[in-house]
């Protein structure tokens, strides 16, 4: 199967079936050898996911009727095909030719001239892109694009746009093994151009790298991790000693970064998701660290652990994810209007129960990828009205010392978009 192919298949997967694009990629990708072809694989896919709503515009305008059923799969390629004609510098009968030849390979031998032709339609007509209404504009989906204009009035084109670009590569060193200053002479001396972040150990690449390329990665000299996400470690500060809990904690990112930050603490990391939890405990030997790793569910502690409660909780919530659309475009795609009622509910049910959970005097930092008031200002405003107990502490970093937590907003400081806030107890 050619790559264009494997494409398809890939988009198919993610806009038929709702599967996500790190779990459809991956699968196809180990089917090609060259990292090159990876890389090349993964641009297309991405980049439909990006700009979906254009391509299937400009793609339906070339045909008198829609691909259905099982033919479904030729309009995905259809899509990789476009999007090769008006993104890439691709050359447009290279683009052409492999994407007729893999609708051959996907034995729609019957559709090879339909392809053909909307292709070469679409490469002699050099049709503009449609903007026609605002999801053909800013390549999101109505509802999104509504939610973020009331959110953000002043900033929400910045906003989108900053949703569709290609994120950084940030890097989180390993304190335990170096201090930043040396990890990058090490990145120097490999020449991988680097600066710092915000954060302590924060690290921003001026080009992603493999991360075999990485000095010391395999021996956990560092981690990859967004410098918003960097930042829950140092605004939770753990203490010596300290039993702390990691109350979403798959796939472990910040688990390993609460540890690196201060190693004696005792800290129980959980997760709902068994699947997920293997990856906290793979990157927990990665970086020689130990956690107690649970399977449970963070709205229902009462059932797995029956021992002291918490001197400090790090809630990193399930969320729209809407901050990180920039790394994970299909999300514009499976997320429903719906889910964010749904999931601000989720998040109130675990924020309440955790509180249970945290000693007097204790710090709960509640975190989310979300870019929507509802799971984040408005969350924590309706937990300060019903909770007598809990009060917030500002973080520094906020824009203004009146906002209810620290919203980041994506590209701010080349970061994913993201919210902190801080919550003491008694
Ligand atoms: C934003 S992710 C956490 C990312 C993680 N903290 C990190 O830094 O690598 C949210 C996680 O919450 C988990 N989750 C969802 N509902 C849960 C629940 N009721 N109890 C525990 N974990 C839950 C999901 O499986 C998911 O792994």
């Amino acid at each position: 199967m050619n790559l264009r192919g494997l494409a398809a298949k890939v988009v198919f997967q993610v806009l038929e079936k709702g599967v996500s694009l790190s779990v459809a990629l991956p699968e196809q990708q180990q089917k090609l050898s060259s990292g090159k072809d990876k890389a090349l694989l993964a641009e297309l896919c991405y980049g439909v996911m990006r700009y979906l709503p254009q391509l299937d515009k400009l793609i339906s305008d070339c045909m008198s009727k829609p691909m259905k059923g099982k033919q479904r799969i030729v309009h995905q390629l259809l899509l990789i095909g476009c999007y090769q004609l008006y993104f890439t510098r691709i050359p447009a009968h290279a683009a052409i030719s492999e994407t007729a030849e893999a609708c051959r390979q996907l034995k729609f031998d019957g559709l090879v001239k339909v392809v053909n032709g909307v292709l070469r339609n679409l490469q002699r007509n050099q049709a503009p892109l449609p903007t026609d209404n605002d999801t053909l504009a800013f390549n999101t989906p109505a509802w999104l694009v509504k939610r973020l204009k009331d959110a953000y009035p002043d900033s929400w084109q910045q906003v989108i746009e900053q949703s569709h670009q290609r994120p950084p590569m940030w890097l989180r060193n390993n304190q335990l093994s170096q201090t930043r200053e040396q990890y990058l002479a090490l990145l120097d001396e490999q020449e991988i151009a680097a600066t710092t972040g915000s954060s302590d150990n924060a690290i921003l690449l001026e080009s992603p790298k493999d991360v075999a390329l990485l000095p010391g990665f395999g021996e956990g000299a560092a981690s990859v991790q967004d410098g918003a996400a960097q930042w829950a470690a140092t605004l939770l500060a753990p203490q010596a000693d300290e039993l702390v809990l990691d109350a979403c904690a798959a796939p472990g990112g910040k688990t390993c970064h609460l540890l690196e930050t201060e190693k004696s603490i005792d800290l129980v990391a959980v997760d709902f998701d068994a699947k997920r939890l293997e990856r906290v405990q793979q990157n927990l030997d990665r970086l020689s660290l130990n956690a107690k790793v649970i399977h449970g569910d963070a709205a229902d502690i009462d059932s797995w652990w029956h021992g002291d409660k918490f001197d400090r909780i790090l809630l990193d919530a399930p969320c729209s994810a809407t901050g990180v659309i920039r790394r994970h475009p299909d999300i514009k795609w499976l997320r429903k209007q719906a889910d964010i009622e749904d999931l601000a509910s989720l998040q109130s049910q675990i924020l309440d129960h955790c509180w249970q959970w945290l000693k007097p005097g204790g710090t709960l930092l509640y975190a989310t990828c979300s870019i929507l008031p509802q799971e984040n200002a408005e969350q924590i405003r309706a937990f300060l009205a019903r909770t007598q107990d809990a009060t917030l502490v500002p973080i520094a970093q906020q824009s203004n010392s009146g906002d209810i937590g620290w919203q980041i907003t994506p590209g701010q400081d080349n970061m994913d978009g993201f919210y902190y806030a801080r919550l003491v107890k008694g």
